[in-house]
């Protein structure tokens, strides 16, 4: 029987959570765990297998670069994380330099899986997995905004106090300061948000741009507060993970390249796409407003500018 092999690269605050969300939610038969520190990847295997009597039947341990050879899927959360004050795009130089050894020792290994990008910038990383692994641009995916628009769907949950799951909002662009949210077509339930409330309301217009800005600004205040994020990322990864080894035809909020797609070639950034085994099937292009045409564009010529300033 073919079973699902994922090799996680990076057991930090991200990588750890991520492993123990794999385990708990019982995806994956065998992990495989690498990180510079070596007694620390085998450590948090040790602790994790210590679980598995609670949990499915699960390979569990600590490797090296060779286990990616037969691996369905890479998964890095390795590099330096923002600090208080810092952008993700901050983090550029010293990560990508770090993805050029974690992505040529991985090809090195005969890997012909999908790499799952988590670690920030992660629309820039992911084009760098992208131009070093030299893999089809369908199975290098960035985690990209699927944690901005879970923490859009979950603060309109709590102001509609309705269940997120009823809430299909998207939040697309950078992962990062210039993200934004797609009102034209956020519903909830079958509703669209416009049914709900009075968008030319000045005083729903201020609640929603509040909200926007609690989710774009979140990682901020949550690093302020316990000095990084991690619980949240580490389950937007596993959702990812589900859909790709479970073939969902999920549509999921990643990072991607845009090769033609809204108008734009040659960067990687948040949009709605299919995901199944095969990796990204189909970027959905959705029809954006005028302000949100603007806002996307913006967020695009962010990231260009970044890449052509932060590669080297
Ligand atoms: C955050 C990190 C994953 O937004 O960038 O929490």
């Amino acid at each position: 029987m073919k079973t699902n092999k994922v090799v996680l690269i990076g057991t930090g605050f991200v990588g750890s959570s991520y492993a123990f969300a794999l385990l708990n939610q019982n995806l994956v038969h065998e992990l495989v765990m690498i990180d510079m520190n070596v007694e620390k990847a085998i450590g948090d295997a040790m602790d994790l297998n210590h679980g598995l009597a609670f949990s499915s039947p699960m390979k569990i341990r600590a490797g090296a670069y060779s286990d990616c050879r037969d691996a369905d899927l890479v998964v890095i959360t390795a590099g330096a994380n923002q600090k208080p004050g810092e952008t993700r795009l901050d983090l550029i130089d010293k990560n990508v330099r770090i993805f050029k050894t974690i992505v040529d020792s991985v090809m090195e290994s005969g890997f012909d899986g999908i790499f799952l990008v988590a670690t920030n910038p992660v629309d820039l990383l992911s084009y760098a997995t992208w131009t070093f692994s030299g893999l089809p641009k369908e199975r290098v995916i960035g985690s990209g905004t699927i944690l901005d628009t879970a923490r859009l769907r979950y603060l309109l949950g709590e102001y509609f106090h309705l269940d997120t799951r009823n809430i299909h909002a998207y939040i697309m662009g950078e992962h990062g300061d210039t993200e934004f949210p797609v009102w034209s077509h956020a519903t909830i339930g079958a509703s669209s948000v416009g049914d709900l409330v009075d968008l030319t309301d000045p005083q729903i217009q201020s609640d929603l741009q509040d909200l926007f800005e609690n989710v774009r600004d979140a990682a901020y205040h949550i690093i302020e507060k316990k000095g990084a994020t991690y619980y949240g990322i580490a389950m937007g990864l596993a959702r990812l993970t589900k859909a790709i080894l479970n073939d969902e035809n999920s549509i999921l909020t990643i990072s991607s390249l845009l090769d033609g797609e809204y108008g734009q070639h040659g960067v990687y950034t948040g949009v709605p796409a299919i995901i199944n085994r095969q990796g990204i099937r189909k970027v959905v292009e959705l029809p954006l407003d005028e302000t949100e045409q603007k806002q996307f564009t913006r967020s695009i010529d962010t990231l260009k500018h970044a890449m052509s300033t932060g590669f080297p």
